[in-house]
């Protein structure tokens, strides 16, 4: 079967998929596209335009209207910047129904195509490997204990100035695993041909020496 030069990188929230996507497609060359931060910047665009999912035509309205953009690293709607406010505690608690919509994902997976189905990119997500890039050349699944994520959770919420309760961040953590994983559609699992990588014990410089060096041997 023909491979697509696409390196897939799927894996639950906080386990550093971003940070991980970024540098190894530096290290390769490649572009780097953040699909989780397509599904928040839909979130933000529904919330904006008072939409609700039970909405069906107005989610339809909007979804025809969404106009989302990554340029560089930064996520745009329309012309606007929204890299800030698509991180935002209420972007967050909406993301997780607005990405269990079939419809919303049907749109959003059609744009991923689109854009790296030329290959030559880094995809991060949840169902890189299971839905959107069966057909990837590589394809990473990648964990860590609820510990450490909450652990670098918090370490970067607090650089941000905020005061956390680790118990908090890993519940919120725990929280989000059990919605991904169980959501009807494009639930997050592992591929049956992706690697596991926990990346626990590892820095992110071992992590993404390992995955190029993955790729080098595909
Ligand atoms: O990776 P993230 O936290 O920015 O993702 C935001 C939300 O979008 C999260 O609830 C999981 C969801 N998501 C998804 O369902 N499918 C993807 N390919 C990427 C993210």
């Amino acid at each position: 079967m023909h491979k697509l030069p696409v390196i897939a990188l799927d894996g639950p929230s906080g386990v550093g998929k971003s940070t991980t996507a970024k540098a190894v497609a530096q290290a390769l060359g490649w572009n780097y596209l953040d699909t989780g931060a397509m599904y928040r910047a839909t979130a933000l665009a529904l919330q904006r335009a008072g939409v609700g999912l039970e909405d069906r035509e107005g989610l339809e309205r909007a979804l025809a209207g969404l106009r989302i953009q990554q340029r560089g690293t930064r996520e745009f709607l329309g012309d606007e910047d929204v890299s800030e406010a698509i991180r935002s505690p209420e972007v967050t608690r909406m993301v997780t129904p607005v990405s269990a919509d079939g419809r919303v994902r049907e749109v959003l997976v059609d744009q991923q195509r689109a854009i790296a189905g030329s290959g030559g990119w880094v995809v991060d997500g949840r169902d890189i490997g299971t839905v959107v890039f069966p057909d990837a050349c590589c394809k990473v699944f990648l964990t860590a204990g609820v510990e450490v994520r909450a652990r670098r959770r918090a370490l970067e919420l607090e650089a941000k100035g905020a005061s956390v309760s680790l118990a908090e961040v890993a519940a919120d953590i725990e929280r989000r695993d059990l919605a991904d994983s169980t959501r009807a559609v494009a639930p997050l699992r592992k591929a049956a041909d992706a690697v596991e990588l926990d990346s626990g014990g590892m820095g992110l410089e071992e992590v993404v020496e390992w995955i190029v060096a993955l790729h080098r041997r595909h």
